[in-house]
């Protein structure tokens, strides 16, 4: 460690803190024994000025617009078109997979695509109009009834094999959750297809006809999965480690970070972006409209798909994906959606107007990845649901760096209390 100090003086005290410092230049106090040593505590709603880990999976530097995996630019997977199974490798083992390494994850991954068959009832017992999002969080929960073997993970194999199993299921899930909602017959995976053409096939295909799926579209999807494969300490990450922290198994975990991206400020956004402009779509608002709206400090309302508590720079994923939305719109047989149109005047109004500009928000994954989703047949209520099961090797990722930290504690944060004094119970009948 460092023998840099940085010092607070408070009620006449000097008090020394170590001073932690990144690989690329991060600076950090550390003030972890602050309260056990002084009895004084920080405070940081929203953790917005705190980091809970060092971590090595992923970097982003929110100024610059910078993303990298495992030190990997985000630009470089579009380049070098790998598959999101190679990302998921690279971010749950640190390196690429070598041939043989791919080849093996590969075969796990299809090896475990299917589900216990009892895992059906679970489907048929809810409402065909319930929420996708409480369906595959209950269903990671589930897939823990199954995998008890699997709660304790000793070995780095016992940890591909769970990993292997979670990113396969999640895919099957995700696919009878659709069909079921539909009221179509579920189609088991096909042990011949690649990731993304396995999930279309499974989403898409009727027990008569093969649902053909167009090499742009296969790309796009596994471009959208890799961009969202991980986002260092964001809401369902962070909820991912602190279930984790507990001992909690990988199921438990994961499940919990499904219900945190569930919210429409972390991954229920790209739902929201997708209302807000069929809204103006169907002509109930116009994109000026909106723009006023999100300015307006009495109103709730808020332009989504925009800002970002880390990017005050346009987010690279977002500047990925409008690229990619022109190249797959070019190869479709309907070239022109409308709401790409909306999104591309709501961006330009946004972009020239000082509210956005003074406070830095910029498009982020979520204004334009809706648009490609829904070229490809996915509909709206699944979005947030794709994004689970992109970000599933990130939260895994997450999940393993937090269990394998040396000595960590299980997060449990402290609060200012600032509620009554001591105030004695009154019986009922002498309240007023
Ligand atoms: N529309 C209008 N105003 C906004 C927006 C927006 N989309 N985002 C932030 N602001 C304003 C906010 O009202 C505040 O203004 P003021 O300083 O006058 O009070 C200022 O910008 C700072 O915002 P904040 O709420 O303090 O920022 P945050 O870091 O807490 O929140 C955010 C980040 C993403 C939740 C927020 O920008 C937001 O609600 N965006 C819309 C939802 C969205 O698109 N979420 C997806 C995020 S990317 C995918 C993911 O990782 O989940």
């Amino acid at each position: 460690m460092s023998k840099e100090k940085a010092i607070l003086t408070l009620d006449g005290k000097r008090i020394e803190f170590p001073v932690v410092r990144g690989t690329e230049g991060d600076v950090a106090i550390d003030i972890s024994k602050l309260y056990e040593e002084h009895h004084i505590t920080t405070f940081d709603p929203s953790l917005a000025n705190t980091a809970v880990c060092k971590s090595t999976i992923t970097y982003i530097d929110g100024d610059k617009g910078i993303l990298r995996y495992r030190g990997i630019p985000i630009e470089q997977f579009v380049t070098n078109s790998p598959n999101f199974v190679e990302v998921a490798y690279l971010l749950l083992s640190g390196h690429l997979p070598t041939r043989e390494e791919g080849i093996t994850f590969r075969n796990r991954l299809t090896e475990n695509e299917l589900l216990n068959e009892t895992m059906r009832y679970q489907f048929r017992s809810v409402p065909t109009s319930a929420p996708p999002m409480a369906q595959l969080s209950a269903s990671l929960s589930n897939l823990a009834c199954f995998h008890r073997d699997l709660f304790v993970l000793d070995t780095d194999d016992e940890f591909m094999d769970v990993s292997a199993q979670l990113i396969s299921k999640i895919r099957t899930v995700a696919a009878f959750i659709y069909r079921r909602s539909q009221g179509l017959p579920y189609i088991y995976p096909n042990p011949n297809l690649r990731y993304c053409a396995n999930f279309l096939h499974m989403m898409f295909s009727l027990p008569y006809a093969h649902h053909e799926v167009s090499p742009e579209v296969e790309d796009a999807l596994n471009l959208i999965l890799i961009l969202h494969a991980d986002h260092e300490q964001n809401c369902s990450a962070a909820t991912v480690r602190t279930v984790g922290s507990s001992r909690a198994n990988v199921f438990a975990s994961c499940a919990a970070g499904i219900s945190a991206l569930w919210g429409p400020l972390h991954g229920g956004a790209n739902v929201e972006v997708m209302e807000m402009l069929d809204g103006i779509h169907r002509g109930g608002l116009t994109p000026e409209d909106c723009i006023q709206m999100a300015k307006d400090k009495n109103n709730a309302f808020r332009l989504f798909g925009f800002g970002h508590r880390i990017y005050k720079n346009y987010d690279p994923r977002a500047k990925i994906l409008r690229e990619a939305c022109d190249r797959v719109f070019a190869t479709m047989k309907n070239q022109n959606d409308p709401l790409l149109n909306i999104a591309r005047k709501l961006e330009e109004l946004a972009l020239a107007d000082s509210y956005f500009i003074d406070r830095k928000l910029y498009p982020n994954v979520d204004f334009y990845s809706g648009l490609l989703l829904r070229a490809m047949g996915i509909p709206t209520n699944m979005f947030t649901v794709m994004f689970a099961i992109g970000r599933l090797p990130g939260w895994i990722a997450q999940w393993k760096e937090q269990h394998d930290t040396i000595g960590g504690r299980i997060i449990r944060p402290r609060q200012v209390y600032v509620g009554n004094t001591e105030t004695n119970y009154i019986p009922v009948e002498q309240r007023p």
